[in-house]
């Protein structure tokens, strides 16, 4: 069973009362996952912001644009796209990365920025307002991707890009090493198989493609980027870094893991990240899929 508090990683869609098709999303990102990503702010930033300028040189960003930013967290695609546009709305089901959006938004006197908490799939986009959508691995939660798309496409213009980073195939990141050492110590589940909403969700590009044809997308094209992630000063850093990760914390307790088995899992993740580690920090390779379409 899924603790909807830290693992966004494995859900079923169920509407709740307020419009939010995503209620096991919207618990994961308010609970213990959201605040997790709030509270390390800079350290998700060093693991994504390698995919910041493939994305946003794909989305071709003039300055008379309006962006729309899908699962923006904690803002920082946001606040660049705004300083190509002339206008950026970030839309993040969390509460807490949300007010980190805002907060670094003031901090950087970015002020042609907003945000708003709701729920891509479902909220209801004044039509036609955007010129651009992006997303940094903020699309991958829908319950209905489809109908998130469709959602999306609806708040475009007419000739209106999309532009998106997501994950490819677990076993093709680097990370999946991390993984494979603890998954030696604790039983993990098979990473490589999620389905759903979760970070592999557009993983296979023919997937993707039949999702943005039905959702009326046209001019669909995928390229496989890698990019570094930086994950810590040194092993022990990035190591504790990763067993603060909700999914990773609700497979331990899954998995009944005693604190043995942890203390050795932890181990065995500080040895796989040391062969990533020189004098700058450890640095991984993430490897992703940036996406263009248009919406006609
Ligand atoms: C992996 S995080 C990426 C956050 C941010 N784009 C970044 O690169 O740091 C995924 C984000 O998508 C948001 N999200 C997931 N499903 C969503 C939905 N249906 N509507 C809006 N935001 C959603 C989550 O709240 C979370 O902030």
């Amino acid at each position: 069973m899924t603790d909807p508090t830290d693992n966004p990683h494995e859900s079923t869609g169920s509407r709740s009362a307020d419009n939010v098709l995503n209620s096991q999303q919207a618990a994961a990102w308010n609970g213990y996952e959201g605040r997790y990503w709030a509270d390390h702010q800079d350290r998700y930033d060093g693991l994504n912001d390698g995919a910041n300028i493939p994305l946003l040189d794909a989305a071709a960003i003039a300055p008379t644009d309006r962006v729309l930013d899908i699962g923006c967290g904690n803002g920082h695609t946001t606040r660049l796209a705004a300083g190509r546009a002339a206008y950026a709305l970030g839309i993040d089901l969390s509460a807490p990365m949300l007010e980190r959006a805002r907060a670094s938004a003031v901090a950087g006197s970015v002020d042609n920025v907003d945000f708003v908490q709701a729920d891509a799939q479902a909220y209801d986009f004044e039509k036609a307002a955007f010129d651009i959508a992006i997303s940094r691995f903020g699309i991958m939660f829908f319950a209905d991707p489809v109908e998130g798309f469709d959602n999306i496409a609806r708040a475009l213009r007419p000739g209106g890009r999309l532009a998106f980073v997501c994950p490819q195939d677990f076993d093709r990141m680097d990370q999946s090493t991390v993984f494979a050492a603890i998954g030696e110590h604790v039983r993990l589940p098979d990473l490589s198989q999620s389905t759903g909403p979760s970070p592999l969700a557009f993983a296979d590009p023919d997937n993707t493609r039949r999702v943005l044809a039905d959702a009326g997308f046209d001019n669909v094209a995928i390229e496989g980027i890698e990019q570094p992630q930086y994950w810590g000063e040194d092993a022990d850093d990035a190591a504790g870094f990763l067993f603060g990760f909700g999914p990773l914390r609700h497979w331990l307790r899954e998995a009944h893991a005693d604190s043995l088995a942890e203390q050795r899992a932890r181990q065995a993740a500080v040895d796989t990240f040391r062969t990533y580690q020189d004098d700058s920090g450890v640095r991984l390779i993430g490897r992703y899929w940036l996406v263009t379409a248009v919406h006609p």
